[in-house]
């Protein structure tokens, strides 16, 4: 049994992880930090970690990176694994969590999406296989609430892929110059609309051949359960940086 502490645990993806908890027996919610009290009494609750007693295994973050001081503090003081899931960090905060890693266990990445880091292994192998003689184009779809373009996935997939395409030229627009496809080029394209939740396309067009490789996130749950998958995998690890490439690998 993996006992968590949910920081963020009044959030949207609080309230997701603890749904998605609710069904599992391999884990439990043991308690919450946020500035907001959780509807789920049944939770240890506290405001801030200075505040919070109780014995737990991992920490799963979704909050603010504003937290992440005392998160870490807290982590580094217990010698607790912790699942880092929030977005928006500076590079020095980033800093401090890869410097965190070799004392605990941190498992940090910006999708929790076991599927979305599925296609990022999938897309690098294709790249590897197909060479420069197929052209490369990633399509993504959300919301019309979302503020940046292209999404933060689009571009963990076109990292990926330029680890082994290392010449890559990412073209975001096209319709500025008017002249023929680069074989460098890694076309990235963004489409806004309705509620859509997270679509990705992962387009390898070669000579007489297309190769399509396609995520759709249906609701937050995915991230929630991913999390989740996370905190369990950390639990007994040696410390060091973890992603979902070491989750997926290991459970191979
Ligand atoms: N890695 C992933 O796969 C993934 C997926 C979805 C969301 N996210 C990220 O997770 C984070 C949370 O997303 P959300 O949609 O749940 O946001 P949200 O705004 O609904 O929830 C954030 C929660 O954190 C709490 N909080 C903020 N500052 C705090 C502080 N100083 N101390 C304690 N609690 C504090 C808020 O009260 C709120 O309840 C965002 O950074 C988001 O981008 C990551």
């Amino acid at each position: 049994m993996t006992r968590i502490i949910m920081t963020g645990c009044s959030g949207k993806m609080g309230m997701s992880i603890l749904n998605a908890a609710s069904g599992r027996d391999d884990l439990q919610i043991v308690a919450g930090v946020d500035l907001v009290p959780p509807q789920n009494n049944a939770l240890i609750y506290a405001r801030s970690f200075s505040e919070l007693t109780c014995e737990a295994d991992v920490i799963v973050d979704f909050s603010h990176p504003s937290v992440l001081d005392s998160l870490l503090a807290y982590a580094l003081d217990k010698k607790m694994p912790v699942v880092i899931c929030t977005t928006g960090y500076s590079e020095e905060q980033k800093h401090q969590i890869f410097s965190a890693a070799k004392e605990i266990p941190v498992f940090y990445s910006g999708n929790m999406s076991l599927g979305i880091n599925l296609i990022i292994e999938l897309a690098k192998k294709a790249a590897t296989v197909f060479g420069s003689d197929f052209d490369i184009e990633i399509v993504e779809q959300h919301h019309n609430q979302k503020l940046d373009a292209p999404s933060g996935t689009a571009l963990m997939i076109a990292d990926a892929i330029a680890e082994v395409k290392t010449d890559a030229e990412y073209i975001y627009d096209r319709h500025a110059t008017r002249k023929k496809r680069d074989k460098k080029e890694i076309g990235i394209h963004s489409i806004r609309g309705g509620n859509i939740v997270g679509e990705h396309e992962v387009i390898f067009a070669g000579q007489d051949e297309v190769l399509t490789i396609s995520h759709s996130a249906r609701s937050k749950t995915v991230f929630a359960v991913g999390a989740l998958n996370a905190a369990v995998y950390l639990k007994g690890r040696v410390p060091g940086l973890y992603n979902m490439s070491d989750l997926l690998r290991d459970a191979e």
